[in-house]
């Protein structure tokens, strides 16, 4: 049997430690170091020496098995086979975004829309009527005014906004709508986010120039009280905080507004799922409450299609004026095409019926997933909205554990250090964010089993 590798597992990285594991046996097989025919450490003494649970262990060496990479049987042993090519590259450093699951996975992260329940024929009417207008209209840095008259209805009609068509940008998506707002501070400017958080928006925030800081979040969302001074804006999820699933107290909406006059931030609002509270009627827009100094951003990337690539922005008059004139400067434009076919899937009613439709789907669903994460012997938190829940857990090494448990039976879930800006210690300690838009009905029957034993496994 040979040595144990000399593997570094990074527990502050996104990537989970079995994933990290069978990258690392990989490698090593790669470069000579491990060769065909060699027999690995069983799954207790590689556990052991890397102080690492077992579920760990075992859940790196399924992944090689199912691979090719290794061979064995339990009793017997594990060996590796054959000569190795490259290994996925992953670097620890790498930034813990979403990457998409290894075919045949079942995919219980956060993120995706529910393309189960979009109506398939009224997609392509849409696509069709967006054909329709002159195909040389020209560029239009601010918005198709089509769309801008659609998104002005649309937030009217589901989150009680009250813009003019004037107010509206079109934007490329929430992330991209960040950015350029970011661009438009000094370089170097604080700008705080929520953490836990979303950390595609960390990643655009910084690459444009920002200096992110992480913001606590609590209960009640964030917590305006020790959000610290001196920045330039504050990003946040207040209908539905990314990914507690809590949403902003209503008197923490009145400070964080109080707060931005005061110091002369701007509050970028990422309603990225305002439409789908399916309770009572969700609270008021920040962007209503603070026109002067709100930035509302929403995006059509969870509710229809991220294939779109189109959201919005309502922002006051002198930043709006920015944006369209480095826009203008730099030929950047957001394109026409996503907007036209929101515009159709607006006017058409389509929309208003897919979203109805989602509401349904999405309000049966979580019920499955409370039901499996209650069955496991946790209890899932978040208010009955959108389309993820977080579970709390004790600690990081049962977050570790569940996730290498689920992904060795196939199944992709996020422990909460991947949604997390800065080192821990944090509260809540550690959890699960379980998304359940993704897969389709039948594929969340499967997945939810899997995600009850790996709790049960985790917790005792
Ligand atoms: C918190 C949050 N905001 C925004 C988005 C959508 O971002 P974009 O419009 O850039 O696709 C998502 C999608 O996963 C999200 O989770």
């Amino acid at each position: 049997m040979v040595d144990v590798p000399p593997v570094v597992l990074d527990r502050t990285s996104g990537t989970a430690l079995s994933v990290q594991l069978a990258d690392a046996l990989r490698s090593a097989a790669a470069a000579g170091t491990l060769r065909p025919g060699d027999r690995l450490p069983s799954t207790r003494e590689l556990a052991a020496a890397l102080r690492v649970s077992r579920t760990v262990t075992a859940a790196a060496y399924d992944q090689l098995l199912a691979e090719g990479w290794a061979a064995g049987r339990r009793g017997v042993g594990t060996f590796v086979v054959g000569a190795v090519t490259a290994s996925p590259a992953r670097s620890p450093a790498r930034p813990p975004v979403a990457r998409p699951p290894a075919p045949g996975r079942l995919d219980l992260r956060p993120g995706a829309p529910c393309l189960e329940v979009l109506d398939r024929a009224a997609w392509r009417r849409a696509w069709r009527a967006a054909g329709d207008p002159s195909p040389d209209a020209g560029p239009e840095p601010a918005a198709d005014p089509a769309f801008a008259r659609a998104v002005t209805e649309h937030l009217l009609r589901h989150r009680v906004l009250a813009a003019g068509p004037g107010d509206v940008l079109a934007t490329g998506g929430t992330s991209t709508a960040v950015a350029e707002v970011a661009r438009l501070l000094p370089p170097g400017s604080r700008v705080g986010v929520e953490d836990p958080g979303y950390q595609r928006v960390v990643g655009a925030l910084r690459d444009a120039g920002a200096t992110v800081v992480p913001l606590p979040v609590d209960r009640d969302g964030l917590v305006v009280d020790d959000v610290p001074s001196g920045l330039a804006a504050v990003y946040c999820t207040p209908a539905h905080q990314f990914p507690l699933g809590r949403r902003l107290s209503a008197a923490r909406r009145v400070a964080l507004v109080a707060r931005a006059r005061a110091e002369g931030w701007w509050v970028l609002e990422d309603d990225y799922d305002g439409e789908l509270r399916y309770d009572v009627a969700p609270l008021p827009l920040l962007g209503a409450l603070g026109p002067d100094v709100v930035v509302h951003l929403g995006t059509t990337s969870k509710t229809v299609s991220p294939t779109l690539g189109v959201g919005w922005l309502v922002a006051p008059p002198e930043l709006r004026a920015a944006i369209l004139a480095r826009r203008t400067a730099t030929g950047t434009r957001p394109a026409r095409a996503g907007q036209r076919v929101f515009t159709a899937l607006a006017e058409s009613g389509d929309l208003a019926r897919h979203l109805r439709r989602l509401r349904r789907e999405l309000a049966a669903r979580r019920a499955e997933v409370l039901k499996a994460v209650a069955a496991g012997g946790a209890q899932a938190e978040g208010d009955p909205a959108g389309a993820h829940v977080f579970v709390p857990l004790p600690e990081p090494v049962a977050e570790e554990s569940v996730v290498a448990a689920a992904a060795g039976r196939g199944v992709a879930v996020d422990g909460l250090g991947r949604h997390r800006t800065a080192p821990g210690p944090h509260r809540p300690a550690a959890g699960l964010v379980v998304g359940f838009a993704a897969p389709a009905r039948a594929d969340l029957a499967r997945a939810l089993p899997v995600l009850t034993g790996a709790l049960r496994d985790a917790l005792g």
